[in-house]
């Protein structure tokens, strides 16, 4: 708690109301109106853009200076010294391990890669088109039915155990969902493999070959999964967290947040990275679509380029362009034809005065979306690689709203239906007007 007093004064009340404020480690301060309702008063605040929904130790966003922190660590450092795994345990147990954490951590995790056998058999129940958003969602919420054995959630030990399988499960059923729309066998993992290489070994590889993963690949989407593993209170986060003040399974939260990382404003931007550059189609038609994106008359917008938060720059687009740049050589695709009209598109934008001015810079969707086109991945696969690296950062929210006393999440609402009215008879009531579907 600070020594300042926020003070509301209402027209109609005779007293002003004192609500207590306090102040985090970093960010702005707070006001804590929850004793507002005892007055008669609700907030009001739809798209909660200036209420704090709770008290977190895990990650900081300063959107005006570029900065995210992951515990206190800068993300640059991390995608530059870390490595995913190690950023998983970072954001679980709040610090980095000893080398022997590590190493233990690793094979914890590399120990629950598997999937339960009747899982493909689960698979077999969807459509080979069917959108592999679509299968994580079921297949994620069903994994409660296949280990209940740790389901207790008032169990820390429980929850970690939950915790490990999550964050070891979801490449290889990411990867099941990419075999089964190929209709390739599906791959077992390979311990010997790190977790990033097991990954892009579960999609690229075949049971007729030897595991061959190109190391400049398996690292950039080590990378990804890193710069995608979490982002404080955002939609799919906050829709974990209160999934999980239900005291619903971790299975079934995560199952939630992959569902709201499917809407495209959240997890399906770098998707739509590449259907635009699908429809520009030739360099020769770029300065048409940047004159279509600085057109106030037109709703068209370069995707990839500007964020809601990070006003100056996305410290994760930094990182991603570097790693972008190295892929791109290594797999010799700088002539490739998508990948020229990102280039092009993405020095025209850092040299338009347009793009300067509205501090419109390339965001980390623009790179992960080209990279992810030139390993190979289908568009419909990225939502599923971002929530792959995400799933860690969900259950460090889950795991540390689990720990304090935890309130049911049940936000109020400005009330502007129908009055109370009574019941009229079926016969001779007027004809309704079907203004809401
Ligand atoms: N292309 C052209 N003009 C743009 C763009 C764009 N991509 N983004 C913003 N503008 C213009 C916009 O028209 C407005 O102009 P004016 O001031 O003349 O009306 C001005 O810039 C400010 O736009 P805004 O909509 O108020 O900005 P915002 O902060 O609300 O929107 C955004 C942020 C990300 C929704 C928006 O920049 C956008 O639609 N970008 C393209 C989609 C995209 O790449 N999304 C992924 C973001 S990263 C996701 C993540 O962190 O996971």
């Amino acid at each position: 708690m600070t020594d300042k007093k926020a003070t509301l004064n209402i027209d109609s009340e005779n007293e002003a109301i004192s609500l207590p404020t306090y102040s985090g480690s970093l960010g702005p301060d707070v006001i804590d109106v929850r004793g507002l309702t005892s007055k008669g008063y609700f907030t009001y605040d739809p798209g909660f853009v200036s209420t704090a929904s709770c008290e977190s130790k895990i990650t900081f966003i300063d959107g005006a200076n570029g900065v995210l922190l992951h515990r206190g660590y800068p993300i640059d450092q991390l995608a530059e010294k870390s490595d995913f795994l190690e950023t998983c345990y970072l954001l679980l147990h709040g610090e980095l391990p000893s080398l022997d954490e590590y190493t233990d951590f690793v094979k914890i995790i590399i120990n629950h890669t598997m999937v339960h056998e009747s899982i493909a058999r689960f698979f077999r129940g969807f459509h080979h088109d069917s959108h592999p958003m679509a299968m994580m969602c079921g297949i994620v919420g069903a994994l409660s039915a296949f280990y209940h054995d740790s389901l207790d959630i008032t169990d820390p030990r429980h929850r970690i155990i939950s915790a490990h399988r999550l964050i070891a499960k979801m490449p290889t059923l990411a990867a099941m969902c990419y075999k089964h729309s190929q209709g390739q066998p599906f791959m077992y993992p390979n311990n010997n493999l790190s977790y990033s290489e097991n990954f892009m070994h579960m999609m690229f590889g075949t049971p007729c070959d030897d595991p061959q993963v190109n190391p400049v690949l398996s690292r950039a989407m080590d990378k990804i999964f890193l710069l995608h593993a979490d982002h404080e209170q955002n939609a799919s986060t906050s829709t974990v967290r209160l999934a999980g003040s239900s005291g619903a399974n971790p299975f079934a939260c995560i199952a939630s947040g992959i569902a709201t990382l499917w809407g495209p404003a959240h997890g399906g931007a770098n998707e739509a990275v590449l259907k635009m550059l699908e429809e520009i189609g030739d360099v020769s038609n770029i300065d048409k679509f940047v004159a279509k994106a600085k057109d106030k008359n037109d709703p068209f917008r370069l995707m990839g380029f500007g964020h809601r938060v990070y006003k100056n720059f996305d410290p994760r687009a930094k990182v991603m362009k570097e790693t972008c740049d190295e892929v791109l050589a290594e797999l010799g695709l700088e002539d490739d034809p998508l990948l020229k009209i990102a280039k092009r598109l993405e020095t025209i934008a850092l040299e338009d005065e347009y793009f300067i001015e509205k501090k419109l810079y390339p965001n980390v969707d623009f790179y992960s979306g080209i990279i992810m086109k030139a390993i190979g991945i289908p568009t419909d696969m990225f939502t599923v690689i971002f929530a792959t690296g995400r799933t860690v950062g969900w259950i460090a929210h889950w795991h540390e709203m689990l720990g304090e006393s935890v309130k049911i999440g049940r936000p109020r609402q400005l009330y502007t239906g129908a009055k109370p009215r009574d019941y009229s008879p079926r016969e001779g009531r007027p004809a309704a007007a079907k203004e809401v579907f």
